[in-house]
Parts: structure tokens; sequence; C-alpha cells
């Protein structure tokens, strides 16, 4: 019988060190260890045995089911070890796989150019001012000369909210604003000042009910119109390229005196006459002049002693020809198919 189990031993922890899986491992549990295993049968001929025989061999049959416990054991655990190991290989991950792509997005087209305008005139030493879009009558006409039955009103269709506030209808208010808080100790004015501004206008290619404009205002001593066309003349050629000639024309606005209407050389003919300068080879670009004596003593400045210039552009009208977009709705609809073709890395 001590053969036996001296055989069934060197069998049993063979056979466990050979074991690869858990499961096996437990389908030799049953085997050696189980109700209807070896071990089992043994001890229940024990009784066969001589008394003398009986402690001997029962001691050995304990340490036998003791040692094979343990190998069972060991090899649970040592299997189980490398199934986690397996596990934790299989789930590396790999650092050098391509990333999920954030979807960056980009200034729009409207601000882009509005940014390129701001940052010229930084550049030259202006500060940027703001004013409400709901503005009084009084900033919006009045204080810029244009009062209650002045017929220039009439080119401005308004969105009146009470008879004496309105959705601003141009920047130009801005400057009443800012010349008002003015003290010339702290220098001259030399402001620009960008936003939104609305019209009742019906709505087509070029016209929207909302829109842009960039306003300039710069008062000081001895400020002449030699001063404005030198100032244009920088902007035209910012935006539109070195080669660009300004031409000043004649013009009116209540505002101004002289008033004057600046004109590039075609960008696309060159001057030669083109469709997008209809034939003539100058392009319309914003109106300006020489602040108006009444707007500036309205405002409280000495118009005896200060002069100034000023001037409005719209950034649509910008962008719509340096970009040669055909509709100005473009730039309002937010369709990705357009926006994305302006998408500039900063
Ligand atoms: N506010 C004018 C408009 O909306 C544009 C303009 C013209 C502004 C001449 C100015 C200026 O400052 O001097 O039509």
């Amino acid at each position: 019988m001590l053969d036996q189990l001296e055989q069934l031993k060197q069998e049993a922890v063979k056979e466990i060190a050979a074991v690869e899986s858990l499961e096996t491992l437990n389908d030799l549990r049953v085997k050696y260890l189980g109700k209807k295993g070896p071990m089992t049968e043994i001890m229940k001929q024990m009784g066969k045995l001589s008394a003398e025989e009986r402690p001997k061999v029962g001691a050995v049959a304990n340490e036998v089911r003791e040692q094979l416990t343990s190998a069972i054991q060991e090899k649970q655990e040592e299997l189980g070890a490398a199934e986690i190991k397996k596990q934790l290989a299989n789930e590396t991950i790999d650092v050098t796989l391509p990333g999920t792509t954030v979807k960056e997005g980009t200034a729009h087209l409207l601000t882009q150019v509005i940014e390129e305008i701001e940052d010229l005139f930084i550049g030259m030493g202006y500060t940027i001012a703001e004013g409400p879009e709901v503005e009084k009558d009084y900033y919006n006409f009045e204080a810029l000369n244009l009062p209650k039955d002045h017929p220039a009103r009439d080119m401005q269709d308004s969105f009146y909210i009470t008879e004496n506030t309105l959705l601003r209808t141009q920047t130009s208010p801005v400057q009443a604003r800012v010349m008002e808080q003015h003290d010339f100790a702290n220098g001259p004015i030399k402001i620009i000042c960008p936003g939104k501004v609305y019209r009742r206008d019906n709505d087509d290619a070029t016209h929207s009910h909302q829109f842009t404009q960039i306003e300039g205002l710069v008062v000081d001593e001895n400020i002449t119109l030699a001063d404005l066309k030198g100032t244009l003349t920088v902007l035209a050629k910012k935006m539109f390229g070195e080669e660009r000639d300004v031409r000043l024309r004649p013009s009116f606005f209540p505002f101004t005196e002289p008033s004057v209407e600046m004109d590039i050389s075609c960008f696309k003919c060159g001057g030669e006459g083109c469709r997008v300068c209809k034939g003539t080879g100058w392009i319309e670009i914003l109106g300006s002049g020489m602040v108006h004596p009444n707007v500036l003593e309205m405002s409280g400045i000495d118009s005896k002693k200060y002069s100034g210039f000023a001037f409005g552009m719209g950034p649509e009208r910008v962008a719509m020809l340096k970009y040669a977009v055909d509709d100005i709705r473009h730039l309002y609809t937010n369709d990705l198919r357009f926006t994305k073709q302006f998408s500039v890395k900063e």
C-alpha cells in the first residue's frame, strides 16, 4: 500500500506540474483527491490493515494528501498570476498609435479681416473703442450733425426701439462718445471702433440688415487731409497689396467737411478696367473726411484749436473684395463648406 501511495504521489505531482490551465487543474483535483479518487479508495482499504501498519500507512497517506493539496494550491496561484499577466499584456496601450484628432476651429473670415485691420492700427498707436449697439438717437444722428429732420437720415432706414433709441445704423456714434470723454492732457484722440450695425435693408447679395463697420477717428492740433490720405494709403496697401494706388473723390457726409470717398486701384486688373472694378480701374472702399467743426463743438472740443479726420469702412466689403466672395450672406450663414476655406493656423 505504501508503494501504491508513493506511485500515486509521483504520478500526480508530474501531472500537476504539466498542467497549463486552471480548468485542467481542477479536473486533476477531482481525479486524485475527489470522493471517487484513489486517495479515498486507499483510505477505505485502511481497515484491512493490521493495527501496527495502519498508523504508518495513515501518516503517509495524510502526507501524500497534504503534498498533493499544496502542489495544486501552488499551481493554482502560478496559473492565476500568469493569467493576470496575460490579460495585462493584452490590454497594454500602444502609445505609438495615432490619437483621436480634436477638431480645431478657426476664426471666422470676418473676424480675421477685422483683426487684421485692428492690428494695423494698433501698430500705428491707435486704441480700440467700443460703444453700445442700442444707441441714443442723439449719438447716432444728432451729435453727428444730423438733426431730427435731416434728409440724410433717410439713407439709413433704422430699427427704432423707442422714439429716442435705436439699433445703431453706423459706428460713427462712438466718435461723439469718445470725444465727449476725452481730455487732451492725455494726448490726441486716435481710435478705431469695430462693431455691429443695423439697418432696415432688404437682404440680398450685397445688403444685410445687420453688418459690421470699423470707424476711425483722429483728433489733435494740426491734423490735415494729408494725414488722412497718408493713413488710408497705408491701410489700402496693407489690405490689398503694396502696388495699390489711392484716390480721394469728393463726397458728402453730414459729419465731415470736406468729405471724401476713398478708391483703390483695382487689384484684379491693376487699373486697366475689368469686371471687379466695373471697367473703371478703381474700387470704392470707404467714406471719410475732416471732422465737421459742428461735430467737434457739440462734443465739447474747440474747433479753432483742434481738427481731425474720420473714416468708416465695411469689413464685409473688404472681405468680399479680397477673397472674391460673391454673396454677403455667405458671411452669416456659417456653412462649414464656406468657412473652412478660410481656416488659418495661428
Ligand atoms: N458712417 C458712414 C456710413 O455708415 C461711414 C462714414 C463716412 C464714417 C465718413 C465716417 C466718415 O467716419 O468720416 O455710411
